[in-house]
């Protein structure tokens, strides 16, 4: 399906639960950099007796919506942890659906994101990505690489301390003066070099942990867990998970009220 995203006129339905949210939110304190762990797929389509390949495909829908509904409300980054490098472990058949199921998203939704002003961006390790995905995902990149109003970054074949360990390589290689090295030089080397640290971190399913997500970038990123499973998480989960972060103190380390400003 094809259309264009205008604002949250029309997408939302007035007296239902998504406008009380949208009501409570304040639009100049919106997270910049939302990520997410997006979790839940196998015990979704497990509660139904289905293959765990269609908790994939219905977590592609949920994928659609909320790059739709982050785009309209004003959300400048969007991280989805997409494939990690723990997922190779996974049955082979369960392995080719997810590669086949990115290919079809950006077979199907690259008109969409160009349309939109959305920008495509690939972090992980590119090398180890299937071929025909890689050049799918270089397309879809180079395509898109003039758009401004959001960046869609999906994190494939990805892990933060493989992330980590590359960038230390790498800047061992170009800077041989050690106490030229700090935070900002560092960052620099990491695969989301440019982007601001995510300000909210979402995780769906109930799980407690990072596993092995933008462990750098996520130092003092906001956590907030659902248990909703990935293929049920809707627009109003995100709206939830914005009001309730705007309720938070974030002290970076330090004592004073930051009003939740974004630091970035
Ligand atoms: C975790 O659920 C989810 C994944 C490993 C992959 C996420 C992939 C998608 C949502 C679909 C394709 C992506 C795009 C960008 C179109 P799980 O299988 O670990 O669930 P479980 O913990 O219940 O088993």
């Amino acid at each position: 399906m094809f259309f264009m995203f205008d604002t949250l006129e029309g997408y939302i339905q007035p007296g239902t639960v998504e406008a009380d949210l949208v009501q409570q939110i304040d639009f100049s304190r919106l997270p910049v950099h939302l990520a997410i762990i997006m979790d839940g797929n196998g015990r979704w389509a497990r509660q139904r007796n289905l293959p765990r390949t269609e908790g994939h495909k219905a977590g592609s829908e949920s994928v659609k919506e909320v790059v739709e509904a982050s785009a309209r409300l004003g959300i400048k980054y969007l991280t989805l942890y997409a494939f990690s490098r723990e997922n190779w472990k996974r049955p082979r058949d369960e392995v080719n659906t997810l590669w086949g199921l990115l290919k079809k998203y950006l077979a199907e939704e690259s008109k969409v994101l160009l349309e939109n002003d959305l920008k495509l961006k690939v972090i992980g390790e590119r090398s180890g990505i299937p071929y025909l995905v890689r050049r799918e995902l270089a397309r879809v990149e180079r395509l898109t690489r003039n758009n401004k109003r959001m960046t869609v970054v999906l994190a494939l074949n990805y892990g933060g301390r493989q992330e980590i360990l590359r960038a230390i390589k790498m800047m061992l290689r170009r800077k041989s003066r050690i106490d030229e090295i700090d935070e900002n030089l560092f960052s620099r080397y990491l695969d989301t070099a440019g982007l601001p640290d995510p300000d909210l971190l979402i995780r769906t399913s109930g799980e407690m942990r990072l596993s092995n997500f933008l462990l750098w970038q996520c130092a003092y990123t906001e956590l907030w867990v659902t248990p909703v499973l990935w293929p049920d998480f809707r627009r109003k989960d995100l709206l939830q998970a914005i009001v309730d972060y705007q309720k938070r103190e974030r002290r970076f380390g330090g004592i004073e009220v930051a009003a939740n400003s974004n630091r970035s």
